[in-house]
């Protein structure tokens, strides 16, 4: 009883956890007004400079390769399916692509348990065909980023196997060995817990010692303190960068070190993780996350890139409050570039917790640091399915995301409005899922949360061919089954429909290369007085030129007062809008039910 007790804390926690997935989200205000609401006003702006960093450009494409294109027809993604598709990411107009992990593989997480971090899982393909796609995606001036899972290992990797296999294995000390603390595997060495839930150490009998893994058991983390275990990790990267990537994507970063002496955590009241602490579980994560150590290896991680030109990038996957997230950048910038920020992940579709995030990572971020903005991952819930799969909402996410001061992570099929699938835990293909196969469909409902990951991970949707084009093989069993929507929600289908999410997208992206102002222009709110339940709005500013954009989150028509006398209509989600307000004789203008609109002072 009171493991079961214990358990449904570490549920509500795991599946809470920012990096996990698992939302509770509200859903937008359904109230609506007939009247149209008041004006806007315009701050007076800041001083007027350009963010210089390199990188502004940006947008980022993230590929699950199980789960893009089949090429084989073995119901599984791989890398001849992905070049196919590279004349459809061009199209769309991104500019580098994010990897979720392709090295060998197990698949126990679905590649983030390396057995070989030198060559490719074969589901996905060959090195040759690496070569291949590396060429391609660099004939159409896209970047390539890595995923590269530095933290632990799989089980099956031969460093753990001659790690695990006696005390005295030169390979020992690569990994994190413990006696418990009582002999024969009845205490562990302390009191720490795995981020999924249950404690972080897996007993090994043969040589009654225990191994700290952070994530899962079968993921035993590697030894930074060791310096052998750096400088292998600096070989991989080595190793690929000379193959010509652009950069890597750096799987839990914030994990890499632990206390030196493994000292017990400490007790802390907060439950359930937030985007302001990684305590969780009624433990307060001080002494295995975010350690100095972990900020200083950013930037000997820096070092390593650096070491090519052009500039190669470093993307780091951490958690913790923003301002603790900017020591990953490095005092002078000289850490990674980006860290993902997660908080738009997990906030109420509401334009006033929006507008509160945006100020606080301007505020920590300022430039020459550029933030990130993410809807979704491989371990979250899709964005549009948070938004109950209003389209229209949909699109102002995507130009609220393509139009701030940053970098855009767009997850593969966010641009045509894919939606989570609903799969049983018993039968979850991801480790999560099966962990708490034991917890009854009806607590999940009544909780309102969802335990696998497998939800956010289904083949792309392409056409409306059996099996979603997904396949070569229209009768194979994909490794997740295809989403029902298919028929209907497809990118061939979209690309038919010129208001569709997938042309909104193109829009904006297209939009946001032609304005050097949307890249790297500074950002400043706007406030919105009484209206800022219901409207977001700022303006990008760059030297002389400024862009306003102006986002409804609300069901009602909104008016409001252009902050320029001759505005002149740069973008509007309603493709049948052709000004911001032709004929009207004052600065009023109208925004309809759910509306985004871009618009410059006209000449
Ligand atoms: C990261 C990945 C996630 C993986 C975990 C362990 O959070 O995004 O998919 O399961 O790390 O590597």
């Amino acid at each position: 009883m009171r493991k079961s007790k214990w358990y449904l804390v570490s549920v509500l926690a795991t599946v809470l956890w920012p990096a996990h997935g698992i939302i509770a989200w509200d859903s937008p205000s359904s109230t609506r007004e007939s009247q149209p609401a008041e004006c806007l006003s315009l701050n007076e702006s800041g001083t007027l400079a350009l963010n210089e960093s390199s990188i502004a450009d940006l947008v980022i494409y993230q590929i699950y390769p199980r789960s893009f294109k089949d090429s084989t027809g073995d119901g599984v993604g791989d890398l001849r399916g992905i070049i196919e598709k590279l004349d459809y990411l061009q199209e769309l107009g991104v500019n580098a692509i994010w990897f979720s992990p392709f090295f060998k593989s197990p698949q126990g997480d679905h590649g983030y348990d390396v057995s070989d971090y030198y060559d490719i899982s074969p589901e996905y393909g060959t090195i040759a065909d690496f070569h291949e796609l590396i060429k391609e995606i660099h004939a159409r001036d896209i970047k390539m980023i890595l995923d590269l899972p530095l933290n632990h290992t799989s089980i099956e990797h031969p460093w753990f196997k001659e790690s695990a296999s006696s005390k005295d294995n030169p390979k020992r000390d690569w990994y994190i060995w413990r006696d418990g603390k009582k002999p024969g595997g009845s205490a562990r060495p302390n009191n720490w817990k795995a981020i999924p839930g249950g404690p972080a150490w897996q007993y090994y009998e043969n040589t009654d010692q225990w191994v700290y893994f952070h994530f899962l058991p079968f993921q035993p983390d590697l030894n930074f303190r060791n310096p052998e275990v750096k400088e292998m990790m600096f070989n991989v990267m080595r190793f690929w960068l000379d193959r010509g990537v652009d950069g890597f994507r750096l799987d839990i970063l914030h994990a890499i070190y632990e206390d030196k002496q493994l000292r017990d955590d400490s007790f802390s009241w907060a439950l359930l993780p937030s985007d302001k602490s990684t305590a969780s579980l009624f433990k307060a994560h001080k002494y295995d996350l975010n350690l100095p150590e972990t900020f200083d290896f950013a930037m000997e991680l820096r070092g390593v890139v650096d070491e090519y030109q052009p500039e190669r990038l470093l993307l780091g996957e951490a958690f913790g409050s923003v301002e603790e997230l900017r020591r990953y950048y490095g005092p002078e910038n000289d850490g990674l570039q980006l860290v993902f920020l997660f908080e738009f992940t997990s906030t109420a579709f509401k334009p006033d917790k929006y507008a509160e995030i945006i100020r606080r990572i301007e505020k920590a971020l300022p430039p020459p640091y550029t933030p990130t903005y993410v809807l979704s991952n491989h371990d979250r819930v899709r964005f549009i399915s948070r938004l109950n799969n209003n389209r229209d909402e949909a699109k102002i996410a995507a130009t609220m995301q393509l139009t701030l001061r940053g970098v855009p992570v767009i997850y593969y099929g966010e641009e045509i409005g894919m939606p989570n699938s609903k799969f049983e835990l018993n039968t979850s293909l991801d480790p999560i899922g099966r962990k708490y196969s034991w917890v009854p469909n009806l607590l999940c409902k009544w909780l309102g949360i969802t335990l696998t990951r497998d939800g956010c991970r289904t083949p792309m949707q392409w056409n409306d061919k059996p099996n979603a084009g997904f396949s070569t093989s229209p009768d194979v069993k994909t490794w997740l089954k295809v989403s029902d929507t298919y028929q209907n929600l497809n990118v061939a289908k979209e690309s038919q429909d010129p208001a569709s999410v997938l042309n909104c997208y193109k829009r904006l992206l297209k939009l946001r290369r032609d304005y050097m102002v949307l890249q790297s222009g500074l950002l400043e709110l706007i406030e919105s007085g009484a209206l800022k339940k219901k409207c977001l709005a700022y303006r990008r500013i760059h030297e002389k030129q400024n862009v306003f954009i102006y986002l409804n989150f609300s069901r009602d028509v909104l008016k409001l007062e252009s902050p320029v006398e001759k505005p002149a209509l740069l973008f509007s989600t309603d493709v049948n809008r052709a000004s911001l307000n032709e004929g009207s004789t004052d600065a009023a203008f109208y925004l309809g039910p759910f509306e985004g609109v871009i618009f410059e002072e006209g000449r």
